[in-house]
């Protein structure tokens, strides 16, 4: 098995993630997170919340940038005012390319498909896949055998043309064999697919009742600016963080929880002036990547890659990602983690204009063609004036926007080990080990007697009693140690507590450590402080 079906099955075996709906076979796109997992995403959240806002400092200037900064937060509806969307530009820009099949009837996102040319019987195709890239050799060739009428054994008969290449750099479709079908031809042009999932509110059906899932926690934020400028004492540069589902249809949901229809994210918008935007969109792009390194990714499997001009979102003068080598890619490529853009002034300006004109707006409104402002806005006066200097602006953002399950996913995938641990008689043994760090891993502890009787269970249920009003821990006396040691490696419990004989008269346990194996004995007065040290650290 592939590492990457290793890790989905574990996830399944052990509560971290299932399919939503599964008793019902299932929908793309849409998954839950089980006992352990809404444990581990949970602590993904508060540690981004931790570091990022509520444990900001906000007396200390951080390495790398300009000034201090105030951080606060939000929590806004996922349905908004529909006019949202039409000045935020996803109404008529968000949007990906897909493809049908004629022949199926099934839809594909046009730059996910994937293919070689093949030439065989004097005929050249483009052989087209959509599956996991370590299975797209086998997929493409047992394909074109198909199509040819060829046998295993005549695999020499077929001559490739080129590498894997995605359908985006094929012009022609006349010659492409389309992922499920089994005729030339079948895909139609390219069409614009708008990702939003729409709804109805109130009684209203039609037209004027319609509204939006938001695909962006963002829009709550700008459209909130005014509200946290008068309603708390935030001075710019200061930034606005929200965690919250966001929804996205998207064409070809896959690689497990990397690209689901509902999420996660966690985004901060973050204001500025516009002679420092460039300063602070190097400092949280720098941020954002020690971020995730801090909490276990490693920096070889991490790239903060900056986008090209003509890659750039319709808001954006820069961007850049922070992608990670995530297991189910071809070799050599990355997945994004998250987006640090620079929007300029392109949210504030386009919710503010509107209904003022170039005599009433003390800025420059964009015309359309038509002489009328591009977008309709809210009208209202969506500037910040500075106290000190009195200097009427709109504020730049430098956005940092992850997702919070992608995030989760990485932090699987780098935590995914097979190794040898010794069992309880010294004999070296296999083992599956999630090795989270110990502030995210779902149970920070698990406390075991070594047998059920002489008066262990009592000494270990104390110990599991006090540290459960801190952590979230765990308590097991079934079955041999070795077992529940196993147990607790593939759940990625950092630290595993036993009580044996001996704890009864010298008032120590052991505490075995998950990655090092490392058992050192500890008084039992001093575990919570021991394990507080140990998670915080
Ligand atoms: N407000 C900016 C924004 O939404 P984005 O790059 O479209 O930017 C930000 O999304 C992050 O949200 C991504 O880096 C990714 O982590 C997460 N994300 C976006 N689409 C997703 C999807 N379909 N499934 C899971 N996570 C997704």
């Amino acid at each position: 098995m592939m590492q990457m079906e290793k890790l989905v099955s574990l996830c399944k075996r052990r509560g971290y993630m299932f399919q939503s709906s599964e008793i019902y076979g299932g929908l793309n796109g849409f998954w839950d997170y089980g006992p352990l997992g809404v444990e581990l995403k949970r602590n993904v959240k508060d540690a981004w919340w931790r570091d990022m806002v509520s444990g900001h400092d906000e007396l200390t200037q951080l390495p790398g940038a300009p000034s201090e900064y105030e951080m606060t937060g939000l929590d806004c509806t996922i349905i908004m005012h529909p006019q949202v969307w039409k000045c935020s530009g996803h109404y008529d820009l968000f949007h990906d390319f897909m493809v049908d099949c004629r022949q199926t009837r099934k839809r594909y996102r046009h730059d996910q498909v994937r293919g070689r040319w093949v030439e065989a019987k004097g005929q050249k195709i483009f052989v087209t896949t959509m599956v996991e890239a370590d299975s797209e050799d086998e997929d493409v060739q047992r394909r074109a055998l198909k199509f040819f009428k060829l046998r295993s054994k005549d695999l020499e008969d077929l001559k490739w043309d080129g590498s894997f290449i995605r359908l985006t750099e094929v012009t022609d479709f006349s010659q492409v064999l389309a992922p499920d079908a089994n005729e030339l031809g079948t895909l139609t042009e390219p069409r614009e697919f708008n990702l939003m999932f729409k709804t109805y509110v109130g009684a209203l059906s039609g037209e004027e009742g319609t509204a939006f899932l938001r695909p962006e926690t963002a829009q709550g934020i700008f459209v909130n600016f005014k509200n946290v400028v008068d309603s708390s004492r935030v001075k710019i540069p200061f930034g606005i963080a929200q965690v919250g589902k966001s929804f996205r249809n998207e064409i070809t949901p896959r690689n497990f929880t990397f690209r689901s229809r509902e999420f996660e994210q966690m985004e901060i918008e973050f204001f500025c002036h516009p002679n420092s935007s460039s300063a602070w969109y190097k400092f949280w792009r720098d941020r954002r990547m020690a971020w995730y390194i801090a909490l276990g990714l490693s920096p070889e499997r991490l790239i903060l890659r900056e986008h090209a001009q003509d890659e750039l979102s319709h808001y954006s003068t820069g961007t850049a990602d922070i992608e990670y080598a995530f297991p189910f890619l071809p070799e050599g490529e990355y997945g994004e983690l998250e987006g640090i853009a620079h929007r300029g002034d392109f949210d504030l300006r386009s919710h503010m204009e509107g209904k003022l004109d170039e005599k009433t707006n003390p800025l420059q409104v964009q015309l359309g063609p038509d002489g009328k402002p591009k977008y309709r806005g809210s009208g209202k006066d969506l500037t910040y004036r500075d106290e000190l200097t009195n200097e009427r602006f709109i504020p730049h953002v430098i956005e940092p926007s992850a997702g919070a399950d992608r995030a989760t996913l990485a932090f699987l995938c780098e935590a995914y080990h097979e190794d040898q641990a010794p069992d309880e008689n010294g004999q070296m043994q296999s083992r599956v080990v999630l090795r989270l760090h110990p502030r995210i891993a779902p149970v920070k502890a698990a406390v075991f007697p070594l047998v059920k009787k002489d008066g262990m269970p009592e000494v270990a249920k104390d110990i599991y009693r006090a540290l459960k009003k801190k952590f979230n821990v765990f308590y097991d006396e079934k079955g041999a140690v070795g077992r529940r040691y196993r147990r607790q490696d593939e759940a990625g419990t950092p630290y595993c507590i036993t009580v044996d004989g001996e704890s009864l008269n010298d008032k120590c346990v052991t505490i075995r450590d998950r990655d090092t194996l490392e058992q050192v004995r500890v008084k039992i007065d001093d575990v919570v402080s021991e394990i507080e040290t140990r998670v915080s650290r």
